[in-house]
């Protein structure tokens, strides 16, 4: 494969000065063939083997040659390919080389060796990867991928939150926008969010942006939880009520719940954490039936490791994690777009933010 800076392959047009600074640093590369050939079967088979509970053998030859296509640009172009829990299958077991829940993907970026960071997630988490690798190059497959938490505040209202509220600190959940992270004192994930709370040793916290995470965290400590009014457009969609008619239609099934989820959902669930917490869960008490009560793909993912698990799934798919998909991957590699950069007065303000909860001991 030649590695030369060319027009895209779209639009022959295109002088190398509109091309995207990843793109005049790195070169473009031709779109490889996307034929399913012998190779590409043998290639990918271990593959299919942890998604064929989800993909139907028939459907194969459609997925298999762009995964197989990523997996040797990723290597060419130094690139290392992060992935949330909400990735579809094909994502998650065919191409990704670090998977997890969001903080577990700002961990593993900062460790990250390689030069470029492909984020398959939402913007959020390619912003955090961002500000923990200023050095990398950081790319997102489909730049629109946003977040309804993240949406929900900007900047200048944590100002106007600082003045209303004068001497309190101020907890971002990382689903914020690096305009957002630079006004606050700490970040926290749905994993480290008590801890983090905790960990300011005051009374009083403000917590943002999502309320029923806010709720949860004040469910779960003796501080005093000032709360925004934000909410995940996916999980609040679960009701209480829902969750009582499986339970009552199937008294053993076990109910998992995220911390995104309404209290009256929460209040339901056996057992509620972030995504990879969840995932632990299922795999340590192995259970016969469980209900997911998140994103969709979260079963699909954790199915093939958990064969004995039976999953219920009252799911909703959110769409921004949806935007990203294996064409657009492949596009990201042979193309190096979309590149994720910071303004560098912002970044410098919320990498501190994000790195003072990564540094935090348990
Ligand atoms: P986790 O940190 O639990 O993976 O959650 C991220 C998220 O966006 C859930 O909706
Ligand atoms: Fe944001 Fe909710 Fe989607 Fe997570 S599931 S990325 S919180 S909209």
């Amino acid at each position: 494969m030649n590695v030369s800076i060319q027009p895209h392959a779209a639009d022959k047009t295109v002088s190398p000065s509109d091309l995207s600074a990843a793109a005049r640093k790195f070169g473009i590369l031709e779109m490889p063939s996307l034929d399913y050939t012998p190779e590409v079967a043998a290639a990918t088979a271990s593959i299919y083997d942890k998604v064929s509970h989800v993909i139907p053998e028939i459907e194969w030859p459609i997925f298999a040659p762009a995964i197989h296509a990523i997996n040797r640009l990723k290597k060419e172009r130094n690139a290392v390919i992060l992935a949330h829990n909400y990735q579809t299958p094909e994502i998650f077991h065919g191409v990704a080389d670090i998977v997890g829940d969001s903080l577990q993907l700002a961990q593993e970026a900062a460790r990250a060796d390689a030069e470029i960071i492909v984020q398959c997630g939402v913007h959020f988490m390619a912003e955090t990867s961002k500000l923990l690798c200023p050095d990398k190059t950081v790319l997102i497959p489909d730049m629109k991928a946003g977040c309804s938490l993240a949406a929900s505040i900007t900047g200048a209202d944590v100002r106007r939150l600082r003045e209303a509220y004068p001497g309190v600190p101020v907890v971002a959940y990382v689903n914020t926008s690096a305009d957002v992270k630079a006004e606050v004192d700490i970040c926290c994930t749905s994993s480290n969010a008590v801890d983090v709370v905790e960990s300011l040793g005051v009374g009083k916290v403000l917590f943002l942006p999502d309320r029923y995470l806010a709720q949860w965290v004040a469910s779960q400590t003796d501080v005093e939880i000032v709360a925004w009014h934000g909410a995940c457009e996916v999980h609040e969609r679960f009701t209480g009520e829902e969750l009582r008619a499986y339970r009552e239609a199937d008294p053993s099934v076990r109910i998992i719940a995220h911390p995104e989820c309404p209290q009256d959902v929460i209040a339901e669930a056996d057992f509620t954490g972030s995504t990879a917490k969840i995932i632990d869960w299922v795999k340590d008490h192995n259970p016969p039936k469980v209900l997911l009560v998140t994103e969709c793909s979260m079963a699909d993912n954790i199915a093939s490791e958990t064969p004995r698990v039976e999953f219920v799934k009252p799911c909703n798919l959110c769409p921004h994690m949806k935007r990203i998909q294996l064409p657009k991957i492949l596009d990201t590699l042979v193309n190096m777009r979309e590149e994720v950069t910071i303004d560098p007065l912002i970044a410098e303000r919320a990498r501190r933010s994000v790195e003072r909860m990564v540094n935090l001991k348990h």
